[in-house]
């Protein structure tokens, strides 16, 4: 095939690692729903071909080659690289500690673009040195920090960027299961809404769910002074990603990862006269459900047209630096 036609073809997709991020959790869903996998974002934006898949444990792989309609199969990344096959996209949605020797085998063959689970490795020396090799090989790196293709929080973006909330005041953030693991996703949505950020204080970290990755309490602060708090819920109880954002002229609250919002206005009290307080405010659905796809979207117009990433390397390994500074300094809290 000449570059010309390859360049209109879909693009060639390996996934490496088939369990839940990769395809599980869209499996058996109802049709139509939007996807929140990477198989399920390829296919149903249409303008890919899931031609592969690595997978070690042979029931799951046959299983997601079945779901799927994926013609092969390999048992190792290894063994993808000795076929000889080509792919433009190779998807990285093994488990987070295969991640940097997955990376390696995946330069190797040489796609376009990387799509790769968060966390990218499990440490910033690490990042650092793969981020290289991209570059050097010219290669595309994008991070599943999905919150970065939710439309809800492009458009909340945009609106702080106008002033439409006038001044931010302060954040409050609520996350569990660890600070790399969960924490990355808030520390990354957080360097987009809120920009770079000092750490002032850290609290005891709190293992509530990975023996390495522990849930951490922490104080932020960012431009000019504000005040960003990270407080934890316990990884045992039930899963919490929450952010509320507290401006002159009102507040903005995401619920449940982002399938929820509520914005809460300004409004005269009825109870004290003279003062002014927040109304309740309407819960409303969100855009979050149509992240993957937005991300798909972007992959594509990517390689194809030279789009700039949402989610990049470079911004994955800002958020992990910080991740991995706030563990630092709360493996040495006093008890
Ligand atoms: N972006 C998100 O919101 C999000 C959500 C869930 C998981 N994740 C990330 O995705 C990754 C996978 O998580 P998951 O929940 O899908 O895990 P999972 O356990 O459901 O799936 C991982 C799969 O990889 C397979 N595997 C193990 N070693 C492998 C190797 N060397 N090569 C290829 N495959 C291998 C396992 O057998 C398993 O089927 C993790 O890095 C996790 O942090 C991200």
């Amino acid at each position: 095939m000449s570059t010309a036609s390859r360049d209109l073809a879909s693009l060639r997709v390996l996934i490496v690692g088939c369990g839940n991020i990769a395809g599980g959790f869209d499996q058996g869903r109802v049709a139509g729903h939007l996807p929140s996998t990477h198989a399920g974002a390829y296919m149903r934006d249409g303008r890919f071909d899931l031609l592969a898949c690595v997978e070690p444990d042979d029931k799951r792989r046959g299983e997601f080659m079945a779901a799927w309609g994926v013609a092969t199969g390999f048992q190792t990344i290894e063994e993808a690289l000795a076929s000889g096959k080509q792919f433009d996209v190779i998807s990285i949605c093994s488990p987070t500690e295969c991640h940097a020797h997955d990376l390696e085998m995946a330069l190797s063959l040489q796609p376009k673009l990387i799509f790769c689970e968060k966390p990218l490795t499990t440490s910033v020396t690490e990042n650092q040195r793969l981020l290289e090799e991209c570059a050097q090989l010219n290669i595309r790196l994008a991070i599943n920090y999905t919150r970065r293709w939710d439309a809800e929080i492009s458009t909340l973006h945009a609106n702080m960027q106008a002033g439409r909330w006038g001044q931010l005041r302060s954040v409050m953030g609520y996350y569990n299961k660890g600070v790399l693991n969960n924490g990355s996703h808030m520390v990354d949505l957080l360097h987009l809404l809120v920009g770079a950020m000092e750490i002032v204080k850290v609290g005891k970290p709190i293992h509530d769910f990975f023996a390495n990755d522990p849930t951490v309490p922490v104080w932020l602060e960012g431009a000019s002074g504000i005040p960003v708090m990270l407080a934890c819920g316990h990884a045992e109880d039930y899963a919490i990603f929450e952010l509320q954002l507290v401006f002159s002229v009102g507040m903005v609250i995401m619920e449940e990862g982002g399938l929820f919002w509520r914005e809460r206005a300004v409004l005269d009290s009825g109870t004290f006269k003279g003062y002014r307080v927040l109304d309740a405010g309407v819960r409303r659905v969100g855009q979050y459900p149509g992240a993957m796809l937005n991300a798909a979207d972007n992959i594509y117009r990517a390689i194809q047209q030279g789009d700039l990433l949402a989610s990049s390397g470079e911004s994955a390994l800002a958020a992990q630096d910080m991740c991995e500074k706030i563990k630092q300094q709360a493996y040495n809290v006093k008890e």
